[in-house]
Parts: C-alpha cells; sequence; structure tokens
C-alpha cells in the first residue's frame, strides 16, 4: 500500500515552541515523501530507499536508526508477531536537514503505508504521536510541530502539549522558499539554543516571549485576512532568531535579497543555520523575488501559497 505525506514551513515562532510558546506552520504540498509497502517472498524487512543509496534488510542497519525503530515500534504496537517479509520503497523529493521537515514526512508516511498494509488504520492522532517518537531521535528535543503539520497537512497554530489547533485562514497569501544550499540538522541548533537558555534562563525568556507575542499578532493577521500585515512581523521574528544565533551568512543574504527585491518580509524557517528562509509575495506576485534569491545564490526555490481553509 502507497502513502505520501508533504513537507512543511514553520511561518513564525521556531525555536520558542520548544519551550511551550505557540508556533504557526503549514503543509508545503509542492514536495512529498512517498512509501510503499509491499508483503514479499523476500525473507525479512527491507527498504529501498534509492535516492540515499540504501537497501538493506532491517536487521542489518547501523543503529540506533530512526527507520528501523520506527517499523519495530509500529509492529510492536499493532501486535504484530512473528514480523511479516516486507519490502518498503521510500522516495522523498523533500530536501533532508533543510527545515521542510524531511524526517516527519518519511515517518508519517511509513506509518500510514504499513499500517494500511497490515489492516490496521491508525487515526490521525495515531500517527502523529508515533512519529512524534522518531522525531526525539532525529531531534532530541523537538516540540512536535514537524510531525503534527505534517500528520493533519492543514495550517496549524501548535502548543506543545496541547490539542492542536488548525489555522482559520481568510484570505490566501503567497510564500517564496529559498534554500541556501547548506545542510544544517536541526539537533544542533536546538541543542545550541538549549545550551544558551541553560546559562540564561532569564534572557532568552524574554526572546521567548517577543516571539510568541509575534505569533499571536501573525495569527491574527491570518485569520482576518490581514496577510500584509506578516511582512514587518516576520522580519522581527528573523531578528529575534538572529540573536538566537541561528542565522547564518547564506540566510541572512536571501532574506537580504529578498526584502529588496519587494518582499513583504522575510525570515528563516526551521532550524536555521543553513536549510530554508521564507519571504512574503507582494500582490504583485513572487516571480521578482524568486528571480533575486537565484542570483543570490540560491539553488532551490519553491513557491507556495497558503489556500484559505476553514478552522476545522
Ligand atoms: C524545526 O522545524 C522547528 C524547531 O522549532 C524545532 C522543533 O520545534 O522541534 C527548530
Amino acid at each position: 500500500m502507497k502513502a505520501s505525506a508533504p513537507g512543511k514551513i514553520i511561518l513564525f515562532g521556531e525555536h520558542a515552541v520548544v519551550y511551550g510558546r505557540p508556533a504557526l506552520a503549514v503543509p508545503v504540498t509542492q514536495v512529498r515523501a512517498d512509501v510503499d509497502v509491499e508483503v514479499s517472498a523476500r525473507p525479512g524487512i527491507w527498504i529501498e530507499a534509492p535516492d540515499v543509496q540504501l537497501s538493506a534488510e532491517l536487521k542489518s542497519l547501523p543503529g540506533p536508526n530512526p527507520l528501523a525503530a520506527l517499523v519495530h515500534n509500529l509492529l510492536l504496537a499493532l501486535g504484530i508477531d512473528p514480523y511479516p517479509n516486507l519490502t518498503i520503497r521510500i522516495s522523498s523529493t523533500i530536501p533532508v536537514a533543510s527545515g521542510l521537515g524531511s524526517g516527519a514526512a518519511v515517518s508519517v508516511a511509513l506509518i500510514r503505508a504499513l499500517a494500511s498494509t497490515l489492516q490496521r488504520p491508525l487515526s490521525d492522532e495515531q500517527v502523529s504521536a508515533c512519529a512524534y517518537e522518531i522525531e526525539k531521535m532525529h531531534h532530541g528535543t523537538p516540540s512536535g510541530i514537524d510531525n503534527t503539520v505534517v500528520t493533519y497537512a492543514r495550517p496549524v497554530y501548535f502548543v506543545k502539549g496541547r490539542p492542536i489547533e488548525m489555522l482559520h485562514v481568510r484570505e490566501p497569501f503567497t510564500i517564496v522558499i529559498g534554500h541556501t544550499g547548506v545542510a544544517a540538522p536541526t539537533r544542533e541548533s536546538v541543542a545550541d539554543v538549549r545550551q544558551l537558555w541553560q546559562n540564561d534562563p532569564a534572557t532568552w525568556d524574554v526572546v521567548f516571549d517577543g516571539i510568541q507575542a509575534l505569533v499571536r499578532m501573525a495569527r491574527e493577521a491570518i485569520e482576518t485576512g490581514m496577510w500584509r500585515h506578516l511582512g514587518p512581523l516576520m522580519n522581527e521574528n528573523h531578528a529575534l532568531l538572529q540573536r538566537l544565533t541561528v542565522s547564518s551568512p547564506e540566510l541572512d543574504r536571501l532574506i537580504l535579497a529578498a526584502r529588496q527585491a519587494g518582499a513583504l518580509g522575510a525570515k528563516l524557517s526551521g532550524g536555521g543555520r543553513g536549510g530554508n528562509m521564507i519571504a512574503l509575495a507582494p500582490e504583485s506576485g513572487p516571480r521578482a523575488i524568486a528571480d533575486a534569491l537565484t542570483a543570490a545564490g540560491s539553488p532551490r526555490i519553491i513557491i507556495t501559497t497558503v489556500e484559505s481553509s476553514p478552522a476545522a
């Protein structure tokens, strides 16, 4: 059985969300992870992921391996014993270590494909919870926002440990996503922010509170159709992320190029230090921003429109 899951971007609130503040994230359907699971005659559980030159039986993977852990956890949770012979084919167009949720998307697609092949369909809540366990292996102390937005594939207002709230998007708006060309594992930037915070919680809690205020204003702007107001809020969120030391010269260069080309605002998105930045396109469209990002050296640009959606 096949299953697919989209990528994601965080519009506002990354890093602070790990510390209980809210964040806004939306799916990016232009990029996807696809998983096909088949019961096969070949003994064992085989993972075929040609994009990363992987073709191996699960037990032979050097551990701890997130894919192996995911399959074991799920088979255990579903009470499947003995293990069936399976071939799991994974492909993804989501760049890894880029802030676009590639790990979460592979997990979600794999969980759904495996559960439906074994005829044990899971609720979205169960899928997201299972993917969260694997996010912990990828990221150390994740907030859970990536697995949530990727599972539900809807714009979300997310607070760690609270029931998910869907975001009401009153009017569509367009975001240009520019890759820096630098792969940057989220685990590292999240660990560095934790170090800062542990050394001086009072200072960094003020920064997280500042980000929280921006997230709340951004939610209001999205829900009332005042999306143009998101631009300055993005710029302010980026300034706070710079203070958290998670920007980089490559991110700052692309963000400046986007603003100079008419973006209403721009910021890094996700873990930072590399990966992707996002820019809000004006009514005249995203083209000038995309061209400026290419000229500034971005190797990969995605243009995505956040469509109107009801709250529930
Ligand atoms: C990663 O997409 C977003 C971070 O806030 C980490 C997390 O929430 O787990 C940097």
